[in-house]
């Protein structure tokens, strides 16, 4: 079942999401939904508050790097190396998208939708996209950390994404238009 995308101005996604308990059917099919939702909408990752569940669940796309779906559960997030500065987009925040500076490394523990754990290192693309998934389980946004000049760039339609509080309204043919979605 295709889910809701919820926007930014949305107060469920500056919470912070619940980390889950209970591996049971309910959470494999909000899995399945959440993958078939960032597939409709051609996200590469997404975030269960995005699509209003307040809890600690993330899917990523690698169809482009191994041709496998990745969830994460309860992630636990180590970052290293350097860092680089890379164009993010979002879901959430339809039309925007601006550079981020993130480390290019990291390691993820997690849990599958069985409740198995799953542990693996990544850089480059997919280690960004994981990190910007598991902000979002922590009430954060790409814009959050984007410099505060090119922050203020953006502002204004920031503020006008926040006051039409949009989610819900906009249709995915509107949200096709953006790039690098997650
Ligand atoms: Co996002």
């Amino acid at each position: 079942m295709i889910l809701k995308i919820h926007y930014y101005g949305d107060p469920l996604l500056r919470r912070k999401a619940q980390e889950v308990k209970n591996f049971d059917r309910e959470l494999k099919r909000l899995v399945e939904d959440m993958f078939e939702t960032m597939e409709n909408n051609e996200g590469v990752g997404l975030a269960a508050p995005q699509v209003g569940v307040s809890q600690r669940v993330l899917v990523i796309d690698l169809k482009r790097i191994s041709g496998e779906r990745l969830v994460m559960i309860n992630p636990k997030l180590q970052l290293s190396g350097s860092k680089e500065s890379l164009s993010e987009g979002c879901l959430s925040i339809p039309g925007i998208s601006g550079e981020v500076v993130r480390p290019v490394h990291v390691r993820v523990e997690g849990f599958d939708a069985d409740g198995k754990k799953v542990e693996l290192e990544a850089e480059g693309m997919l280690a960004r996209v994981l990190q910007h998934e598991v902000d979002h389980l922590d009430g954060i946004f790409f814009v959050d950390r984007m410099n505060p000049v090119r922050r203020a760039l953006i502002n204004r339609k920031l503020k006008r994404l926040e006051k039409d509080n949009i989610s819900g309204k906009l249709n995915s043919e509107k949200m096709k238009k953006a790039e690098g979605l997650f």
